[in-house]
């Protein structure tokens, strides 16, 4: 047991913890904050097997040691939902959790991808028009958190279409919102105002995701959650039919903030030199 006054200046201990880990970009966005702000503080990978028992295992861990916290990312975020004590609406609505806060009274789940996403769109374009469609493309782990995140931007129409229709029927029936086959996903194109690409398509390695370009809207806004490469295919196509377009680092970064000001007890800042340290990274990365 630490006596009380052995913690004093004790350094603060967060991280992130998933399978694998070593990619992740969130020990760095942690540390450049942390550097800022001259925190004594480390944010650490932490690797846990994708079992929920290996999970709960090392948060359990974690804990003992005293970290104030943890970001949970793929295959644990609804692991991490059901071990926690308590959870926020935002985690209970999207049924999974990227943040998990330890106290004394227990450990609290929350999902800060919400809010990431609706703070990259809101940084990338002030208003945005909702009263057209929104396409997300993609049912799996993130496309819950973003349904949740268009839903509260105030889009009243929104469409989710998947190459496996029942996992969008899924994300539909929780959200109220449309699916469309994955075929005929051109054809939704020309009245979406917001294009959200949430599945593995066109990043490094993967095909590219297949859209017609000549189909997008006019002032469209088209969102990526990839972030290798940096601007995908869809980027790209958007980019030249004059679209505003949201990149996935965007999102990372943003999603980062409720977790460093919870921890680390300050403001993290999303800007041009956060920016400009993780594409080195992710340079390095591919580099390897
Ligand atoms: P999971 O579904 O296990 O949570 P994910 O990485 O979060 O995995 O999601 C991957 C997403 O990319 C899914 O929407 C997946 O579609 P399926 O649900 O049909 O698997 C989509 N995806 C991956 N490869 C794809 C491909 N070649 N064509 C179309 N969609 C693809």
């Amino acid at each position: 047991m630490t006596a009380p006054e052995e913690k004093i200046g004790a350094p603060i201990l967060a991280g992130v913890i998933g399978w694998p880990i070593s990619h992740s970009l969130s020990p760095l966005i942690h540390t450049v904050w942390a550097a800022r702000a001259g925190i004594d503080g480390y944010y650490i990978p932490i690797a846990a097997p994708p079992s929920y028992d290996d999970f709960a295992r090392t948060v359990e861990s974690l804990r003992t040691v005293g970290f104030a916290g943890i970001n949970v990312t793929l295959p644990h975020k609804e692991h991490a939902l059901q071990y926690a004590d308590e959870a926020t609406q935002t985690a209970k609505r999207v049924g999974a959790a990227n943040m998990l806060t330890f106290s004394d009274g227990g450990t609290l789940a929350d999902n800060s991808d919400v809010a990431g996403f609706s703070l990259a769109l809101h940084q990338a374009v002030e208003t945005i028009d909702t009263s057209g469609a929104a396409l997300i493309l993609g049912a799996g782990g993130a496309a819950r958190a973003i349904a949740l995140s268009v839903r509260e931007a105030g889009f009243s129409n929104i469409e989710i279409c998947n190459r496996t229709q029942q996992k969008a029927q899924d994300i539909a029936d929780a959200f109220d919102l449309t699916t469309v086959p994955w075929e005929k996903r051109n054809d939704w194109l020309s009245h979406a105002a917001l294009v959200v690409n949430t599945t593995s398509l066109g990043m490094t390695g993967q095909p590219p995701l297949q859209l017609d370009e000549s189909k997008f809207a006019s002032g469209a806004v088209v969102v990526d959650i990839v972030y290798s490469p940096l601007e995908t295919p869809l980027l790209s196509a958007a980019r030249r039919r004059g679209c505003t377009i949201v990149d996935g680092l965007s999102m990372l970064m943003h999603q980062a903030k409720p977790g460093f000001a919870e921890w680390f007890g300050a403001p993290g800042y999303v800007d041009s030199d956060l920016r400009r340290v993780l594409i080195s990274a992710l340079e390095r990365q591919a580099r390897q």
